[in-house]
């Protein structure tokens, strides 16, 4: 209803995640200790063992049961047993299980503390170089390599459009509409990359972004750079004539002109000694924003080339807006192919898992130490579905933000941490970022106040509790705030023991505390009012005829003005109880 609520909601979060915490420790494959877990009354804890107990029913096996463990080191491990043998890591072929069983290292899953002792085969420094480079490429949008999980479908027809842009030279214009997070972007550079692979050399691609060039004259200017230095690299075309001129129509000129006319566009094949043209890729992020320009010329150009030139263009805009289309002017919509797809979010937990784990699996081991990958990946899905720390945060995500890039943010720090002594990301460290990241924002907001911002901010939470009511409003603030001045004055200077825990700040408690004027408290409800520890109840009116008015007006506040304008308050006198130190006078003032 109110911001209040959130936000105490948050509070009450935090205590139960680090409850969640505690049994981080406990080494869930033993079955006493997984007698403890779902004996806990914590729901999050009891959801996440039963999900991992139904996934993975051989995990939570007893060891003595019929198949070996394979993480306990001490027990002996037979290679040749069938079961084993059958047991494959993901991308690993025929061959290299064959070269794993023949060279006899046991392959034993990692999930022990000390690294060491488990890690039979040597692997160097440049080897962890390499995998962390190749994951972090990953985790960091720069390498499309990894699976899109639930995207084939999308990703095929991106692909296929595009390689017949690339092939048969016919000009395309799609529209990519999804939320944020949601594989837009990796979709089409997967696409790319996979095209660029089969047909290298032989298509250009310009990419644009609606919040970089944010007009036309910016746009084509992006262009021309971006079109002179692929010619310059990929085709070794010599570029003494450059897109890029003085004026903005001269270079928009040679630009069409050139893609309209083919001239440049061939690259050199020397094998065949055929002169192929070069379709050109225009990938247009945040698309929407180019509706905006004046008349859309840009947009207008580009469709229009798609459908014209003879050189072959694609455009492919990526937008959040399901609204894009309908954006377009009339001369540019009937330019477009009015080929759509959308992008949904997938809706359901274990997929948000499965998403977010692809990215941190490998799957193409070429040039990487292949057990290393092997157990690298083994590691990666035990991560993901017994360590409990992992689950809390991926929890977290899928229940506020759906986020996969702000979990694969987390991960960055893990990465670049590991090392020949530790090749794994270590699952504390996952949570480092997200820590940093989220604050408690009430905590340190109260911890900035001053004494009176603290002191009024408590008569609030105080009055609030006190009435029953959900808004305050500053003349009862205010009111509460000298007669609790006055109380504490009062219960000083009789300097009586009265307060049982009052022995020890004697001293402290002997000063005499002033009542500020209300012309000064005012500024200092002002500040708690920008920031949001108070907030403005819109709906006044609603609550002056209410129920609530009569019981306001006894309380005497007549007057409408400023000062009885009712505020509700964001964080509750119990919360303000725990964040407040018990060093402070005011800590007596959070108890009732
Ligand atoms: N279905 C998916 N499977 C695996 N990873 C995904 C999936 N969807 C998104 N991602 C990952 O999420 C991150 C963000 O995706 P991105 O394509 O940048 O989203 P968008 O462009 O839609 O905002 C990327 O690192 C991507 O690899
Ligand atoms: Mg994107």
């Amino acid at each position: 209803m109110n911001g209040r609520a959130d936000k105490s909601l948050a509070v009450k979060f935090e205590c139960d995640s680090d409850e969640l915490m505690k049994p981080v420790s406990v080494d869930t494959t033993s079955e006493s200790d997984e007698e403890t877990l779902v004996s806990s009354k914590d729901i999050l804890v009891s959801q996440i063992t039963s999900r991992r107990s139904k996934r993975f029913p051989g995990r939570m096996e007893v060891a003595g049961s019929k198949k070996p463990r394979r993480n306990i080191p001490d027990e002996p491990l037979n290679t040749s047993e069938p079961e084993l043998e059958a047991e494959r890591f993901e991308g690993e072929s025929e061959t290299e299980i064959n070269a794993r069983e023949k060279s006899g290292e046991t392959m034993v899953s990692p999930g022990i503390s000390d690294p060491a002792k488990w890690l039979k085969f040597s692997i160097t420094q440049e080897e962890v170089d390499k995998l962390r480079s190749k994951v972090m490429a990953q985790v960091t949008n720069r390498n499309s390599s990894g699976l899109l999980y639930g995207l084939d479908k999308e990703q095929h027809e991106v692909y296929r459009l595009l390689e017949r842009t690339i092939r048969d030279n016919e000009g395309h214009s799609i529209l990519l509409i999804g939320p944020r997070a949601s594989g837009k972007t990796a979709v089409v550079a997967k696409s790319l990359r996979s095209l660029s692979l089969k047909y290298p050399k032989q298509f250009i691609t310009v990419k644009l972004n609606g919040y970089h060039q944010s007009n036309d004259n910016m746009a084509l200017r992006e262009i021309a750079r971006q079109l002179d230095e692929q010619l310059k690299l990929g085709f070794g075309i010599d570029a003494t004539d450059t897109f890029e001129k003085r004026g903005l129509n001269d270079t928009f000129q040679t630009i069409l002109d050139i893609l309209d006319n083919n001239k440049q566009f061939v690259a050199s094949d020397n094998e065949e000694k055929t002169l192929r043209t070069v379709a050109v890729v225009f990938i247009i992020e945040e698309f929407e924003r180019f509706t905006y320009h004046n008349r859309q010329t840009l947009l207008y150009n580009l469709f229009d080339l798609s459908q014209n030139s003879t050189t072959a263009v694609s455009v492919v805009g990526i937008t959040t807006k399901i609204t894009a289309r309908e954006m377009l002017e009339k001369r540019v919509k009937s330019r477009f192919s009015q080929r759509v797809i959308q992008i949904a979010n997938l809706s359901t937990l274990d997929e948000f898992v499965s998403k977010c784990q692809e990215n941190l699996m490998i799957r193409e081991v070429s040039d990487l130490n292949q057990q290393y990958v092997a157990l690298w990946n083994e590691e990666i899905t035990r991560m993901f579905q017994t360590e409990i720390s992992v689950r809390k945060i991926l929890f977290q995500n899928f229940y506020t933000v759906k986020n996969i890039k702000e979990f694969l943010n987390c991960a960055v720090y893990p990465l670049s941490r590991i090392s020949v002594a530790s090749p794994f990301p270590k699952a504390g460290d996952l949570g480092k970022y997200f820590h940093l990241l989220t604050p408690n924002y009430l905590q340190s907001t109260v911890d900035g106040l001053s004494e009176l911002e603290t002191c009024l901010l408590v008569c609030a939470a105080r009055l609030i509790e006190k009435l029953g009511l959900d808004i305050v409003n500053y003349n009862l603030v205010y009111e509460e705030y000298t007669a609790q001045i006055k109380r504490l004055n009062a219960s000083t200077s009789l300097s009586s023991t009265t307060n049982s825990s009052g022995n020890m700040n004697a001293g402290m408690m002997l000063q005499n505390h002033k009542a500020w004027s209300k012309d000064a408290c005012k500024y200092c409800w002002e500040r708690l009012q920008a920031q949001k520890l108070i907030i403005d109840s819109v709906s006044t009116s609603v609550f002056a005829s209410g129920p609530v008015a009569g019981k306001l007006a006894s309380l005497g506040s007549a007057r409408l003005n400023e000062d009885s304008r009712m505020v509700s308050v964001a964080i509750n006198l119990e919360e303000l109880g725990h964040l407040i130190p018990s060093s402070s006078f005011i800590k007596s003032m959070t108890t009732l």
